[in-house]
């Protein structure tokens, strides 16, 4: 197979995230530039795989100008699994297996090998085309960086410096107003921008998934920083934190959608304390804009490495980051763990350390 490559897919699927465009630059120019190769983006997930007229030749001309864009050149997708396609049919959704022809128009493409840039589904999906019979190498993303097989994904960066940056301007309304800020930060089931941006931003509180709280515990810290004379106080939320059983009125606290637990969290803050309190929930501008220069370079390598797996033959793998350095690692291993704070870990000693609380003791 290492011989034999000709032309090569590329595909990115799920959320977007800053740096998907410098992966697929990274990838085209190091086909092109240093394999001869020729490159065919797939469009929207893998739905280019299952209508080919949604494919588009990437050439070195066609990519000038995307590695300091944000978003992705291909379009994404996170329904479109071929495995399980829900189309709507005369109002009734009805499911489909298009895996078949996503392998049978890999094959009138030319495709001799793809590249899928994804989180968990996307990746999970790479891997069971693999199997089918589609050549594939992996690359991750994801702005919440909890995929266990590799140290950070690109975005991660780009999402803590959104979200450091809006802490940083919470602030100093704050202070100025003597209020009780609330800030929703992303991150799904996992607290690592909440965690980085609070530690980066100065928060006072910060609640993740992994470290259970109650509303006491937080307002107990709150109420210590009025006594000791700070008027304001900033809360970072991450957007999957466990809500306590009770709200204060001793209701069970509603399920919340995204977007709304910093609202409960703030409602909940404001009942006990009787103090102004604003929430923020700072939502999908983490996943919006330009990439930072971490996200771009480590982006770059990324793609330039899956390229060298392709032309090793070594399919079935996932680039990631390990001690700094590009290795590659089974997708099989990559998916299904998510990579979630340690309660213990040195991140959380170093801010309880400086003071930020958890909501927990
Ligand atoms: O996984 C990335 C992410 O931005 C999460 O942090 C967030 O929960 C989710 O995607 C939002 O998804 P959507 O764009 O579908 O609203």
């Amino acid at each position: 197979m290492a011989q034999t490559i000709q032309t090569i897919g590329i595909a990115n699927g799920g959320g977007d995230c800053p740096g998907l465009n410098a992966v697929i630059r990274g990838v085209v120019r190091a086909a092109i530039l240093g394999h001869g190769w020729r490159v065919v983006g797939i469009n929207d997930g893998f739905d280019g795989l299952i209508w080919t007229e949604r494919t588009m030749a990437l050439t070195i001309e066609s990519i000038a100008g995307i590695l300091p864009r944000g978003g992705t050149i291909l379009g994404t997708t996170n329904r479109g699994n071929p495995f399980h396609y829900d189309v709507d049919e005369g109002g009734k959704k009805v499911t489909h297996d298009y895996s078949l022809t996503c392998l049978e128009n890999a094959r009138k493409l030319g495709l001799d090998a793809m590249i899928a840039i994804g989180g968990d589904g996307t990746l999970t999906i790479a891997r069971d085309l693999g199997r089918l019979g589609i050549p594939i190498v992996g690359v991750p993303k994801t702005i919440d960086n909890d995929l266990s097989a590799t140290e950070v994904t690109f975005g991660f960066d780009t999402a803590l410096h959104v979200a450091t940056d809006a802490i940083d301007r919470l602030h100093t309304t704050a202070e100025s107003h003597g209020r009780v800020m609330v800030i929703e930060v992303m991150g799904r089931d996992a607290g690592w921008i909440a965690l980085h941006s609070g530690i980066a931003g100065g928060a006072d509180v910060i609640l993740i998934p992994e470290i259970p709280f109650t509303i006491e515990t937080v307002c107990a810290r709150l109420r210590d920083r009025t006594a000791t004379g700070k008027k304001f106080s900033l809360v970072v939320v991450a957007e999957g934190v466990k809500l306590p059983a009770q709200d204060p009125k001793g209701e069970p606290f509603p399920a919340p959608r995204p977007g709304q637990v910093g609202i409960l969290i703030g409602d909940a803050i404001h009942a006990h304390l009787k103090q102004d309190v604003r929430v923020t929930v700072l939502g999908h501008i983490q996943r919006g804009g330009s990439p930072s220069p971490f996200d771009r370079i480590l982006a770059t390598r990324f793609g330039v490495e899956a390229v060298e797996l392709v032309a090793r033959g070594e399919f079935g793998r996932m680039v990631c980051l390990r001690a700094g350095e590009i290795e590659s690692v089974p997708i099989d291993e990559a998916v299904g763990e998510t990579r979630l704070v340690d309660p213990h870990g040195s991140m959380v000693r170093t801010a309880r350390a400086v003071g930020i609380v958890f909501g927990d003791q």
